[in-house]
């Protein structure tokens, strides 16, 4: 002693996950170092593959060996976090589309968001996380589809439009509603995360949540630790309150929340706004979540002949590129 903390981090690297059986340095699991000489005590943030106590114990007693019997220091603190699963590849960046409140448009702007996305140029994967009112397979129109998979149970997502989309719809029989698999249910989303051979060159996974703030949002956060939320709400304050609450909630899950949208915040008439839901909802939620409002999408359908897919050259879908654009560029920066 003393120590850099390069020089710890550097002696612990090597050491083992045994979760993955790979070193600490091949998964750049190491995520802070930090020392006391006063205290003579090291504290560390790894990400470990699969985070249970009996991994963790084993690996912190390794890691004791080298900080406390080599290095000579008296104490050692290591918290872990979930590392994100390997099937999402590095570069991917997540993002969980969220409401609180049903029925505000959380699927409708994450399938044009993702098309958006796509059309400039950029690889995106569909998780549609709503698994009893999945809806995403009826917007894509893809409703009678199955996924294929391989001999040791590992799923292949569907390709549609240049995007990779799983939902649970298609792992039932077609428009039956979800009741012999109660028990999947658990681990279905789990399946979509780690069990599905995305695009290892997806750029972004976009998550379709189910309304209410509980438990999917939970296991987006034990399953993708580093999950980003975006907001939708609608103009009124029974949505904006629920939106405000789900914001609330991935802030103390420690998510960040990257923005809001208000959709259906007017309808059009002759040039003319007409206020139909009220108004502020976007406003409200951005300001008490302090995150941007990054659109105000009106009341409309598409005009191009789909019944939910917006085409860019229609108003509403020249709103989805400037979204998309916006939120390419705040993960970017
Ligand atoms: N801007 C809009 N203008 C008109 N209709 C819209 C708009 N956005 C969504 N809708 C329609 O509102 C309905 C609900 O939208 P959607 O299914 O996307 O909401 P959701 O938040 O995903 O609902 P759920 O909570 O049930 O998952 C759909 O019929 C959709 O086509
Ligand atoms: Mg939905």
């Amino acid at each position: 002693m003393p120590y850099t903390v390069d020089e710890i981090r550097k002696k612990i690297e090597n050491v083992i996950d045994p979760s993955t059986g790979e070193s600490l340095k091949a998964n750049d699991a190491i995520k802070h170092v930090g020392v006391d000489e006063e205290q003579s005590s090291v504290v560390c943030l790894i990400e470990i593959g699969v985070k249970n106590n009996e991994f963790s114990s084993q690996l912190t007693r390794n890691i004791a060996k080298i900080v406390k019997l080599e290095l000579g220091y008296k104490s050692l603190v290591v918290d872990y976090e979930q590392a994100r699963p390997k099937t999402m590849g590095k570069k991917m960046h997540i993002l969980a589309i969220a409401s609180g409140k049903g029925g505000v448009g959380k699927s409708t702007v994450t399938a044009n968001l993702a098309l958006a996305m796509t059309s400039m140029g950029k690889k995106v994967g569909i998780i549609d996380a709503d698994i009893y009112g999945s809806n995403m397979p009826k917007i894509f129109d893809i409703e009678n589809e199955e996924l294929s998979g391989t001999e040791d149970g590992k799923i292949y997502p569907f390709k549609t439009r240049g995007l990779e989309i799983v939902s649970a719809e298609f792992m039932t029989e077609s428009g039956k509603a979800l009741m012999w698999r109660g028990p999947m249910l658990g681990k279905i989303l789990k399946i979509f995360v780690s069990d599905t051979i995305w695009d290892q060159d997806l750029d972004f996974m976009l998550i379709d949540l189910p309304p209410g703030t509980g438990d999917v949002a939970m296991d987006v956060k034990n399953l993708i630790p580093d999950a980003k939320v975006l907001i939708v709400t609608t103009p009124h304050v029974s949505a904006s309150h629920i939106a405000i609450k789900a914001g609330f909630a991935a802030a103390e899950l420690k998510q960040e929340v990257i923005g809001v949208i208000e959709n259906m915040s007017f309808l059009e008439i002759n040039d003319e706004k007409h206020y139909v839901f009220g108004q502020g909802g976007g406003a409200l939620v951005s300001e008490k979540l302090q995150v941007p409002l990054l659109s105000t999408i009106p009341i409309g359908q598409p005009t191009s002949g789909h019944h939910s897919l917006f085409a860019d050259t229609e108003l509403i879908g020249i709103m989805y590129l400037n979204l998309a654009r916006k939120i390419i560029k705040s993960f970017s920066s």
